[in-house]
């Protein structure tokens, strides 16, 4: 290579680096919390285990987020926010998550709509 082309080569490469870190930073810039595996939701009638990952993925059983997120909600994606599911809120956290998980499970004709069958640790 001559010297140009070596210059001219260098210079692509600071380009190509400098592209490709743009994209991975937009691409994966940490605008929300992981998203979780599994949860251990806690409740008055026992703890209930939901499996986050599997409802939410593709290969599992495809549920979009904001068919259980607001769209709003994105920055913690937690239920208990201040304008959210808070003990005194209306309709409760307890009552939207029934709604919400045991709804879904009722009109689909999947997953359990038993008490016991979500509410299985003490
Ligand atoms: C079937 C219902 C459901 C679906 C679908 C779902 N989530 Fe969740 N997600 C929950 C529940 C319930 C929690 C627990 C929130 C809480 O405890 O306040 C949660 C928690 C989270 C958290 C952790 C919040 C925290 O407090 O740390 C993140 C992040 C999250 N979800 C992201 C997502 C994303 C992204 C998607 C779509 C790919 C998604 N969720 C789909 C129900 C769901
Ligand atoms: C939009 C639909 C939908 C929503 C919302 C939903 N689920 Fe499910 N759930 C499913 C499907 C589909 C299955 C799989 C049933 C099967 O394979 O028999 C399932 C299965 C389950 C199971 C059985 C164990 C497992 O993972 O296979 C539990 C426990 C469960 N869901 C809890 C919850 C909880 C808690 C919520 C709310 C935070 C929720 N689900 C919200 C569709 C939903
Ligand atoms: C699809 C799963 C599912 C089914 C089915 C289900 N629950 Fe729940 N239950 C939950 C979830 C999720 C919460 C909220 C946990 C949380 O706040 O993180 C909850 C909360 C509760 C609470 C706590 C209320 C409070 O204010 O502390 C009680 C009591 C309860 N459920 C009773 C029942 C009874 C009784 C049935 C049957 C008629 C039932 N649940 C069926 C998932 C379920």
């Amino acid at each position: 290579m001559t010297a140009k082309g070596e210059q001219l080569f260098a210079l692509a490469l600071v380009v190509v680096c400098f592209l490709v870190g743009v994209v991975c930073f937009a691409a994966f810039a940490p605008e929300q919390p992981e998203e979780p595996v599994r949860l251990m939701l806690k409740s008055t009638a026992g703890k209930i285990l939901f499996d986050h990952k599997t409802h939410a993925s593709e290969e599992g059983y495809g549920v979009a987020c904001d068919e259980c997120h607001h769209e709003t909600q994105d920055e913690t994606m937690s239920c208990n926010g201040e304008d959210c599911h808070g003990p005194d809120s209306d309709p409760t956290r307890s009552d939207a998550l029934h709604t919400r998980c045991r709804g879904c499970h009722e009109d689909g004709g999947v997953g359990p709509v038993e008490c016991t069958a979500c509410h299985v640790m003490s």
